[in-house]
């Protein structure tokens, strides 16, 4: 009896620590590994930014000037309410402080730093430490896909940006939800940290336009139905689905007649600039907020990504459910 007690408490022990170290976000940060020096560039970088949609998150809500990164708007989700932190270059408030490798770890791996307290009695002041686990409601799991070299112009365009002070206030997610650590489980089941692949079969904007749509421009985050651990299913991906936010509903963007079917790759270009679409309306709410990104960037990228979404497989829509 003594023996099989002494086994149990052995076998737990040793699933605990399996299942610590898989849960530790540490490991990643090792990951990154050094990058070459590279002068960054500036223009690249301003692309990406765009194509990336950082400002419909991290820009001040009620702020007109949508390039103060500062943080704070509310975003709902099925598991809670995240506020959104500020990604200005602010020292102490925003990502000014943070490495460039820092940086790529958080937009590859879902892992950024630990602030720590001050702690007046032993005078340390607040600080980094190696490392947490980010939620998905930051869409790493789409710029996951994203070049190291793409990241650190990235990151270098973040850093001419204005300086904003003020942090944003703790995420409001209820038990268990609350647990960063057990994001390291999502992230083993839903992370695969793949970089995008150009297809050698696939003309050069084709595959542009893969990377800029699953990339930076995370276009399926929204238009997709999720699976009860909030992952998109890989079925269902650009089939539309319920809004992440809890707004209605984002329309299918695959070439299906419930979808995009009959656009020609110009509606969706004009779309991506100006917002029309080929029935004389326009898109409004969260892809309102998306157009004014996506206007932003080269002819040549929004024509990219209409060629991609063309090439996509037709999918039926998501059906409300009754
Ligand atoms: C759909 C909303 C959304 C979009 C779009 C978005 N983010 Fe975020 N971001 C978040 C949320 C929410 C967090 C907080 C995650 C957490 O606390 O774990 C976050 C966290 C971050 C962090 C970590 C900040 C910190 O202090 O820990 C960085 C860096 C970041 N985002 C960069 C970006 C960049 C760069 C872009 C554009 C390419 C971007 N984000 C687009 C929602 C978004
Ligand atoms: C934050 C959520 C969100 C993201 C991210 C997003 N969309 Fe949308 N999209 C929507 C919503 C909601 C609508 C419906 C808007 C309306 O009808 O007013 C929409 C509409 C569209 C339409 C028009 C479809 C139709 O039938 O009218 C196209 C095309 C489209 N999105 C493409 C994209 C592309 C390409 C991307 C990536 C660059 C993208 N969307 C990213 C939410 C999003």
């Amino acid at each position: 009896m003594k023996r099989v007690v002494v086994g149990l408490i052995v076998v737990l022990a040793v699933a605990a620590g399996v299942l610590w170290y898989l849960t530790d976000a540490t490991r990643e940060m090792a990951k990154v590994g050094p990058l070459p020096a590279r002068q960054p560039d500036l223009e690249n970088g301003r692309i990406l930014f765009f194509a990336g949609g950082c400002t419909s998150c991290h820009a001040r809500p009620n702020d007109p000037d949508k390039l103060k990164l500062g943080g704070g708007y509310a975003l709902k989700s099925p598991f809670g309410t995240f506020h959104v932190p500020n990604i200005s270059p602010h020292k102490e408030d925003g990502i000014g402080a943070w490495s460039r490798e820092q940086f790529i770890a958080a937009m590859r791996f879902g892992v950024i730093p630990k602030v720590q307290a001050a702690n007046r009695s032993t005078n340390v002041p607040r600080h980094m430490t190696c490392c947490d686990n980010a939620y998905p409601a930051f869409p790493y799991t789409s710029y996951q896909r994203m070049s190291p070299e793409d990241l650190a112009d990235l990151f270098a365009f973040i850093m001419t940006l204005a300086s904003v002070e003020g942090r944003a206030p703790d995420h409001d997610l209820p038990f268990p939800y609350n647990i960063r650590r057990g994001l390291g489980l999502w992230k083993l089941a839903f992370l695969d940290g793949q970089i995008f692949r150009p297809d050698p079969s696939k003309s050069a904007s084709l595959n542009r336009g893969a990377y800029l749509v699953n990339g930076p421009g995370h276009c399926a985050e929204c238009h997709s139905e999720r699976n009860a651990a909030g992952a998109i299913l890989e079925d269902r991906r650009f089939a539309g689905g319920p809004d992440p936010e809890g707004r209605g509903t984002v329309p299918n963007i695959t070439p299906h007649p419930s979808g995009i079917g009959g656009w020609t790759a110009d509606d969706l270009t004009t779309v991506l600039k100006t917002g029309e679409t080929p029935n004389f309306d326009t898109v409004g709410g969260p892809m309102g907020a998306v157009v004014a990104n996506t206007a932003q960037i080269p002819d040549a990228d929004r024509q990219a990504m209409a060629e991609y979404l063309l090439s996509l497989p037709p999918r039926q829509g998501f059906k409300k459910p009754e």
